[in-house]
């Protein structure tokens, strides 16, 4: 019998982690003690004077849709923090507030890509990317990356890759999964390279303010003609309230105006009340105590892994991942990450969730716990290596 679904639903892979997930959570009902290694966000609920500013405007009756763009006050407020962080002036009117970098994402490859086009995208990278571009009839051309090109799309990857049917290039800076970031330079010759094939240039800035030691450069100090996706879920703590927003030029907005009437009429009214909150400095001041916190955490975490005997080639600057390889134990990833979870109770992603470029030998650690649970975690790394029989 013909299948009753979609081509384009059939099409889509689940995230692998979640038969880990399931099962991990069988092991925690009957009474284990499991440590998560694999969830992508932060772990901290969201600072409190954000979650005052939500209930305040539930209690003030803000629950009505609002402008498909966004709340005007959000909009200004979000232009203000590119002139705080990046010295950049950048026009309200070019922003748009979505549910989560998600949205941003929707409404990006709604407006660029026709069915057959490609963009360019780095694997391993964020899976739901190459998902979005199939949902809109158009497709990933996925570009092999290791750590000799810093886990990331270079100029040189897409004169290389690109053909007749791209449309555009999509990185992610910081990475996920390898947390690696691009520089000022490297965005602007990737820019360069898009630019002259007349195609589009996406940045998914969603990781920037988690960067240890150092700040990531926006691709709008290059290009100011490129999209850039961000998001209030990582950096800003508000994963489960689902706002996001997407920088675009000024002639592309009213288009996205109309996808976004068309696909979910407005992000989420409390939501977009509630981040207001987020730029102010005491909200900010949190912000970057947790940002400290995650750099102890890989400060922590990757030198004791790498004592282990897992190979991180490159040393991530930003997110709360890392992308190791396991290649000195032997056998696959997924074997491997069901090994510990049996085991040592202890979950972390397969390579397989990033794609296909030598995912059977790696795995993700997410540094998404306090430092006394890394430390019993990385207690039962090395206890489940000495059992595991790769
Ligand atoms: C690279 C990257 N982009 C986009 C997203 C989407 O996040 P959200 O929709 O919560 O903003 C994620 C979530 O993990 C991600 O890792």
């Amino acid at each position: 019998m013909a299948h009753p679904y979609s081509a384009r639903s059939r099409a889509i892979e689940p995230f692998h982690v979640m038969a880990l997930l399931a099962r991990a959570n069988e092991l925690q009902a009957a009474g284990h003690d499991v440590i998560h290694l694999e969830i992508g966000e932060p772990d901290f609920t969201t600072a409190a004077p954000i979650v005052a500013a939500g209930q305040a405007a539930l209690a003030a009756g803000h629950t009505r849709y609002t402008a498909a763009r966004g709340l005007p006050a959000l909009r200004e407020a979000i232009a203000g923090f590119y002139g705080q962080r990046y010295g950049l002036q950048i026009d309200p009117e070019r922003i748009l507030v979505t549910p989560g970098g998600s949205g941003a994402l929707l409404l990006a490859s709604s407006l660029l890509v026709d069915p057959g086009k490609h963009w360019l995208l780095a694997d391993p990278g964020y899976p739901c990317n190459r998902h979005f571009l199939r949902l809109v009839e158009g497709g990933a051309q996925l570009v092999p990356v290791g750590p000799e090109v810093n886990y990331q799309l270079t100029a040189d990857l897409v004169e290389r890759y690109w053909d007749k049917d791209s449309v555009g290039a999509l990185v992610a800076s910081p990475a996920n999964p390898t947390g690696t970031v691009l520089g000022r330079d490297e965005l602007a010759s990737l820019s360069k390279a898009t630019r002259e094939h007349h195609g589009h240039l996406v940045v998914d800035e969603i990781y920037h303010g988690l960067t240890y030691g150092m700040d990531a450069p926006s691709v709008l100090e290059v290009d100011d003609s490129a999209f850039v996706l961000n998001s209030f879920s990582k950096y800003f703590g508000m994963t489960g309230w689902r706002l996001g927003w997407l920088v675009a030029p000024p002639n592309a907005v009213a288009d996205l105006e109309k996808l976004a009437q068309n696909l979910y009429i407005s992000a989420p009214s409390m939501a977009q009340h509630a981040a207001l909150a987020c730029f102010q400095p005491e909200t900010l001041a949190i912000f970057e105590e947790r940002r400290a916190e995650f750099a102890r955490r890989r400060d922590y975490l990757l030198p004791a892994l790498r004592e282990l005997g897992f190979r991180i080639a490159v040393e991530p600057q930003g997110a709360f991942y890392l992308y190791a390889d396991i290649s000195a134990f032997g056998g696959d990833a997924f074997a491997f990450c069901q090994h510990f979870l049996e085991t040592e109770h202890l979950a972390f992603t397969p390579g397989l969730d990033f794609g296909r470029h030598l995912a059977g030998h790696h795995v993700r650690f997410a540094y998404t716990q306090s430092l006394p649970r890394l430390e019993q975690a990385v207690e039962r790394i090395a206890r489940g290596l000495k059992s595991w029989q790769g």
